[in-house]
This record gives C-alpha cells, structure tokens and sequence, in this order.
C-alpha cells in the first residue's frame, strides 16, 4: 500500500492526506476523464531532486491540450507545486503523482461541461519492479493485447481512460509469470510495455520503437537516448518486429516508476547471455549518477526543492495549529 504523507496539495491549497477526497459522481471516476503524470525525486547530497520537471509539466500540458483540459494553473505555478509538496513533505526519494481530472457536475460524454480540478500527491516509493529488477533484470511476455490503433485514442497524451489497455496488459503478464507485459501496435511492431518504453541493443546499436508506433514519448526514454548517443552509441528509432526481442544482444525498459530495467528473457526466450548487458549496465551507471547527485547534473535535469522559489499554497489549518503549538 502506498505509504502516508502528511499533505497533499489540492486546487491550489494544501489540505492534510486523508482529506483529499473527491465526490463519487467525479466525471473522471466514470469516464478516465484525468491526465496525470509520474515523477521521482531522488535523495542527493543537496538534498532532494526532482528528475526532469519541465519534461514532465510540460508533458502534462501536452496531455490537458490534445484533451482539451482547460488547466487552471500555469505551467510554472503546478512546477513550484511539485518542488513544494515534496519539500512540505519532507521526501527525499519518492514518486510524485500530478493529476488533473475532470470533477463533478454532470455524465455528459462530452466531458468540457464539468470542472477541471488538480491535486498533486507524493510518497515514498522504491522501485516498481523490485530492487532486484534493476540489478538482474526481469522476464518479460509479449502481451495478447494490443497497443490502441492511432485513431482510437491519442498514444502521445498521458490520458487516464488509456490505461486500462495498460491494466490489461500488465494483468495478462503477471497470469503468465512475467513482471512486465510489452504490447505490440496495431501493425504487429513493437509499440511499448505496459508503464514503460522498451530498447533493443543489437551489434552495438541502440533501436526503440518511433512516436508512430503507439508509444507514449517517455521522459527516461528521453534521457536513456541522451546518455547513450553522449556515450558513442548510435540511437535509431525505428519500427521493431517482436522477433527482433528474441534475438537482440540487449533488451530493456525504461520508466519513470520503472527506471532502467535489463530484460532477462521475452516470452521464455532468453535474451543475450540472460543478464544484464554491457549497454544496459552502463546507461544504468550514468543515469543513476546523475539523479542521486553523485555526478555533476550536467543536462540540468535535477530540480532541488530546497533552492525553489517559496510556496504560495497555504497549508491546512491543522498543521498551522500544530506549527504555533511548537509540535
Ligand atoms: C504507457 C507508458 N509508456 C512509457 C512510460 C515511460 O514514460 P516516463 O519515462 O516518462 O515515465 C510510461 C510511464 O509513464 C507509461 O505509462
């Protein structure tokens, strides 16, 4: 179960964690009619980090725009959001979950007549596959279900109602005993796995599925792919048969819950030498050196919540009670 924090910020106003409640007619709760995103901040010596901030608001407002989610926060107010509830928490690693969604006021199906509201949560969190995911790697099935045809719904926009094709996913896997399900597109390509993008290493090349092939446009995807063309390797994103997963050098998985993750073996057939390659093990070296702050963050991808600028949220009146109590 997701652990506790003490406040979760909530159109605007910090309210304490168990009173972020919404109304059961909430439009999203009965259509998937929300946009959400998922970061991590990480423990550095300067304290917390957030990873990659301004891909992922900006993402977020990619995803309120395709859907047509008038956001009532600017881009930089739901930044310095982000930056405090980690900080008023006092979180040094954990996941931070933004989410904007449409709330209550009527069933229509078209959803613009209801109101757009935003909360923006944060816990502590270790790695989603497990901690020996990331050192020895994980067992992968391609999943029977598909990707979504591109004029079904909007891959590139991070859209709540999208993931149950991801629920599917990750459900028919763990039937299977597999930790990760990677689903095909419409076309039978390699689109992605449930939560996370995927990379094939074969004769020194990096290959990942293009934007074209129902994928949502990963924001570690991004980084994976700047490390590995700063470390020499050429990255090429092209359509890739599922054969391909069968006979690559390496493959693995990236994600912001997942981070980078060796894929051990595809629907039983092991890949490689059936642990974590030369490649894998080297993206993961660099990646994880720069988000805990052990290497200058020479991309400036690291937000330090204690250098950002002061919080306009007020918090509830609970902990201002308990804050002029001394406690
Ligand atoms: C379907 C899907 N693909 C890929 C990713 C990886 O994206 P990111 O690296 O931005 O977390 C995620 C996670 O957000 C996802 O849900």
């Amino acid at each position: 179960m997701i652990p506790k924090s003490k406040v979760i910020w909530m159109n605007g106003k910090l309210v304490a964690w168990d009173e972020a409640k919404v109304h059961v007619g909430t439009h999203a709760l009965h259509y998937g009619s929300s946009v959400f995103e998922g970061i991590r901040a990480y423990s550095t010596p300067r304290g917390a980090a957030v990873f990659c901030l301004d891909q992922h608001v900006e993402r977020l407002f990619n995803s309120c725009k395709i859907f047509k989610m008038p956001v009532p926060f600017t881009p930089a107010q739901i930044h310095d959001a982000i930056a405090q509830v980690v900080r008023d928490n006092k979180l040094q690693s954990c996941y931070i979950r933004p989410l904007v969604y449409r709330g209550f006021d009527n069933f229509s199906l078209d959803p613009r007549t209801s109101p757009v509201e935003v909360a923006i949560f944060a816990f502590e969190w270790g790695s989603y596959l497990g901690s020996e995911s990331i050192r020895s790697g994980v067992n992968v099935g391609v999943s029977s279900w598909r990707r979504m045809a591109p004029d079904t719904f909007p891959a590139l926009g991070k859209l709540g109602g999208q993931y149950v094709n991801s629920q599917f996913i990750a459900m028919e896997a763990n039937d299977h005993g597999y930790q990760e399900g990677i689903a095909l597109d419409v076309y039978g390509n390699v689109s992605e796995g449930s939560g996370d993008n995927i990379f094939v290493v074969s004769g020194g090349v990096l290959y990942t599925p293009p934007l074209g092939s129902s994928i949502l446009k990963g924001v570690t995807r991004y980084a994976t792919m700047t490390l590995a063309h700063d470390l020499g390797y050429s990255v090429v994103e092209q359509n890739i048969p599922r054969e391909m997963l069968y006979i690559a050098d390496e493959v693995f998985i990236t994600g912001t819950a997942a981070e980078i993750v060796p894929i051990r073996s595809v629907d039983h057939v092991q890949v490689g030498a059936g642990e974590p390659g030369p490649a894998t093990k080297k993206l993961q070296q660099e990646f994880f050196s720069i988000v805990q702050g052990r290497v200058p963050d020479r991309y400036h991808w690291l937000t330090f919540v204690n250098d950002a600028a002061p919080a306009k949220a007020k918090a509830p009146a609970s902990s201002r009670r308990s804050k002029r109590k001394g406690k």
